[in-house]
């Protein structure tokens, strides 16, 4: 929603959004919250992205095929380098997932994520997590905000 709106129109970009649960995938792939889920997103996109359905539970918010086309969904333990993704990206978010990973995990993980960065791009992990230790070549930019240099 936010890159849509942000970047020019015709703008090619897409979403390349991995998980190691297959459950986890399929409930993103759906699209589908409840009202209070949607309740933090500002209303422009609500208002924007989502269609209302009415199903047994009560209202669901679906979000737009529109906008489901531009993300690719696949499998990927993040424990497991190197990853088998091709492309450069300009953006990683890592949000809450390093938690689940062990030092030396943690530290391949950073490390294969600054590879797959083109120079000048970010990689933005958990606003509780930090990168001490593993930053490598990211300079930090700001709390949980790192660039590829
Ligand atoms: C706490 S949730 C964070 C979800 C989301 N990033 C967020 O900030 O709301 C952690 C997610 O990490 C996934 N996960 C755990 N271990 C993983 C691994 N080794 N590789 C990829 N994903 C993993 C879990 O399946 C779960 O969906």
């Amino acid at each position: 929603m936010v890159l849509g709106a942000a970047l020019p129109a015709g703008t090619d970009w897409r979403i390349l959004a991995t998980d190691i649960s297959t459950l986890a995938l399929q409930k993103a792939q759906r699209g589908n919250y409840t009202a209070s889920q949607v309740e933090a997103v500002p209303l422009r996109y609500r208002r924007s992205a989502f269609s209302v359905r009415t199903g047994p539970q009560g209202e669901i918010m679906r979000i737009d095929d529109d906008l489901k086309h531009m993300i690719l969904f696949r499998r990927l333990n993040l424990g497991r380098t190197p990853y088998p993704v091709r492309g450069v990206f300009d953006l990683v978010l890592c949000r809450n997932v390093m938690i689940y990973l062990d030092p030396q995990q943690r530290a391949d993980a950073v490390a294969e994520f600054h590879r797959l960065l083109q120079p000048g791009g970010h990689l933005i992990v958990g606003e509780a997590e930090n990168l001490l230790g593993v930053a490598g070549r990211f300079e930090r930019r700001q709390p949980a905000v790192y660039r590829k240099v």
